[in-house]
């Protein structure tokens, strides 16, 4: 009796034990599946590497230091972050170079109709990139949430073409808009969004030098943060 109770409650155990082993594979299970899904889940490798690179001259690899710039352009803080940068390249002028990417926010309802449109005016005249891009940060109150609460999506996309007309050209506007319906043109602003999360940029500005991400203290670097970032740079690479 007391052999077959205790057969009984080791039988017991041993099913439990074996219910538990079962439950540890099909999470190990679960977990590799996920893994391997996660893998499998490639972000799409654009044919040329991401970004608008400032002025007529792409940076030499190795030769200057490389500011990488994440910006929304309907965000304020890159907006305010953008006349000190430009001030420091400005004075480094070739041992400095810029390349910025676009990073549409999503609770910016305009971030990335805006941001497309940089990658519109990039593809229909290059040179009017950072113009545009100026633009928006001078008119960018117009397409902040609450102002275009209202407004249709369609009448949002004609009024920034027009607006990037004034600095891609003046016959640009059927092209611009026929920019708004092209599929590279959107592959191009996912792919700059990815891009930035692949990278872990969590918000707008967000900058890399030499592509270590930089950890600003405050709203935005100011001309002189640049300066103590940039110049002891500078003095090492010469
Ligand atoms: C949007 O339209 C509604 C209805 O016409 C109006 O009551 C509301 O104030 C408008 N909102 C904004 C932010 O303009
Ligand atoms: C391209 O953009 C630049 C900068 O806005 C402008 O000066 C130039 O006239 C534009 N080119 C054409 C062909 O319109
Ligand atoms: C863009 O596509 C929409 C909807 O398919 C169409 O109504 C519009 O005419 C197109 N615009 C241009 C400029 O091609």
């Amino acid at each position: 009796m007391k052999d077959r109770e205790s057969g009984m409650k080791e039988d017991r155990i041993k099913q439990k034990a074996t219910t538990m082993v079962d439950v540890l594979l099909l999470v190990l299970l679960s977990l590799l599946c996920c893994g391997l899904e996660r893998a499998a889940a490639q972000v799409p490798i654009p044919p040329r590497i991401d970004g608008f690179v400032y002025g007529a001259d792409p940076p030499v690899w190795g030769k200057s230091v490389v500011v990488e710039a994440f910006f929304d352009p309907v965000c304020p803080d890159s907006r305010d972050s953008w006349p000190p940068l430009k001030k420091a390249l400005r004075h480094y002028s070739h041992r400095l170079s810029l390349v910025v990417h676009t990073f549409a926010l999503p609770y910016h309802s305009n971030a990335f109709i805006a941001s497309r449109a940089l990658h519109i005016a990039n593809r229909l005249n290059s040179s009017s990139t950072y113009p545009l891009l100026e633009l928006f940060f001078k008119f960018q109150e117009k397409y902040y949430n609450r102002p275009t609460y209202n407004l249709t999506r369609a009448s949002i996309v004609d009024d920034i073409s027009r607006l990037a007309t004034k600095v891609v050209g003046k016959d640009s506007l059927s092209s611009f808009l026929s920019g708004f319906n092209a599929t590279e043109t959107d592959s191009a602003t996912r792919i700059s969004f990815k891009y930035g999360c692949s990278r872990a940029v969590t918000g707008t500005p967000f900058f890399f030098v030499n592509g270590i991400p930089l950890a600003v203290s405050g709203p935005v670097p100011d001309y002189k943060a640049w300066r103590d970032i940039i110049d002891p740079l500078v003095a090492k690479q010469s």
